[in-house]
């Protein structure tokens, strides 16, 4: 049996992306297609800009967008994935929540709120279950689970498999080199990032330093106790199209080397759901990987790529990257939702 999903904001980057992985997925079929008043009523392929390397599905060609409004979804769909603006997510997720649909969002709203599920299920699957206490407190039947940030999502499975090897981490400071398409397609103009970086994205810096927090706590049925270790992020915008490379320090109580940090990251296991990548870390041993030209798609682009291992003043140095709208978006939120749906939350 195959559950009906929706997406919000399907003619969006994301939204593009969530087509393509939804389309021929085998427990999901694509029922819905919401965006902006100016794209409701039309065929999607007149109303997306597609973007995605590879055509349209063509059953979804046909598929007409509605309005992004709990009227407009059949009552039949059970799953929606949400890829709104975040100000427009703050609106209208909570109305569809209360109107019994449950959510898998990309959306920054509501992220750290104390009774909101931030997953990336290889690294907190068990953090679902707030959805017990989100659901008692809201009175709602259907339910939201948020996926973190694209370049949270790029050194967290990283640093849980360093702490989940037994290393204490105290201290961890983050440098990114973000692809334009992280900002949307109308987001960075030509003229500012060609022959350019940009040193700058707006809340990004935030994002990382609180979300990965939240991620490597402990759910202890109730709340989620954030992880103590500190997070300093640096975010800079390169014109690269796909693919965030970060570069880390992580200073840890003990010593933490190269070593360690290759075993623990090689031997971090990736789970069984559909779309989980196998390894979830690819470890390259060379020391100009990984970049993103030649590795954003390792895994299909739901893995994560480090390598550059090495001792520095600040403990130790490593680069990492993974495909932004893939699994820095898109993925991450099917992979949740295939979560749900495999936790019986569908
Ligand atoms: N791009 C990434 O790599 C990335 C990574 C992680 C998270 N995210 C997050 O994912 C979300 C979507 O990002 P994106 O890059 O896909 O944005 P985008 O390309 O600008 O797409 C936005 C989508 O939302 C729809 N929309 C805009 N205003 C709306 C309104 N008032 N009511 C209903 N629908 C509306 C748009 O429909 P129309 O076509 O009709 O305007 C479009 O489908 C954002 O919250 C972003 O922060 C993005």
């Amino acid at each position: 049996m195959t559950v009906q999903v929706g997406i919000l904001g399907a003619t969006g980057a994301v939204g593009q992306r969530l087509v393509q992985l939804l389309a021929p997925h085998d427990d999901f079929e694509l029922a819905a297609l919401t965006a902006s008043t100016a794209s409701a009523g039309e065929l999607y392929r007149d109303a997306a800009k597609w973007r995605v390397d590879a055509p349209i599905p063509d059953h979804v060609a046909e598929m007409t967008v509605t309005e992004t409004d709990p009227d407009a979804v059949p009552d039949d769909v059970a799953l929606l994935f949400s890829s709104l603006p975040s100000s427009v997510g703050a609106d209208v997720e909570p109305a569809f929540c209360e109107a019994g649909y449950v959510l898998s969002s990309n959306s920054s709203n509501a992220r750290m709120a104390d009774d909101v599920p931030l997953v990336v299920p290889e690294v907190n699957a068990g953090h679902l279950d707030l959805l017990e206490v989100q659901r008692d407190e809201r009175g709602w039947d259907g339910a939201l689970v948020k996926n973190p940030n694209c370049s949270t999502i790029t050194f967290v499975p990283t640093l849980a498999a360093l702490a989940d090897a037994g290393h204490d981490l105290e201290r961890v400071h983050v440098a990114t080199l973000q692809a334009v398409s992280g900002a949307g397609y109308d987001g960075v103009s030509s003229m500012e990032i060609i022959d350019n970086a940009v040193p700058h994205i707006g809340g990004e810096e935030e994002k990382l330093e609180t979300e990965s927090r939240k991620l490597l706590g402990e759910f202890d049925g109730v709340t989620v106790d954030e992880h103590d270790v500190g997070v300093s992020a640096s975010c800079n915008r390169i014109p690269t199209i796909d693919g965030h490379l970060e570069n880390v320090w992580v200073e840890a109580a003990e010593e933490l080397t190269p070593a360690d940090a290759t075993d623990a990251m090689a031997a971090y296991p990736s789970l069984d759901l559909p779309s989980s990548p196998e390894p979830l870390i690819h470890v390259f041993d060379e020391p100009d990987r990984p970049q993103p030209r030649l590795d954003r798609t390792v895994g299909g682009g739901m893995a994560v790529a480090a390598g550059g291992f090495q001792e520095s003043t600040f403990g130790l140095q490593y680069n990492c990257l993974a495909h932004n709208t893939i699994r820095g978006a898109a993925g991450a939120s099917v992979l949740n939702g295939e979560l749900l749906l495999s936790e019986g939350y569908l």
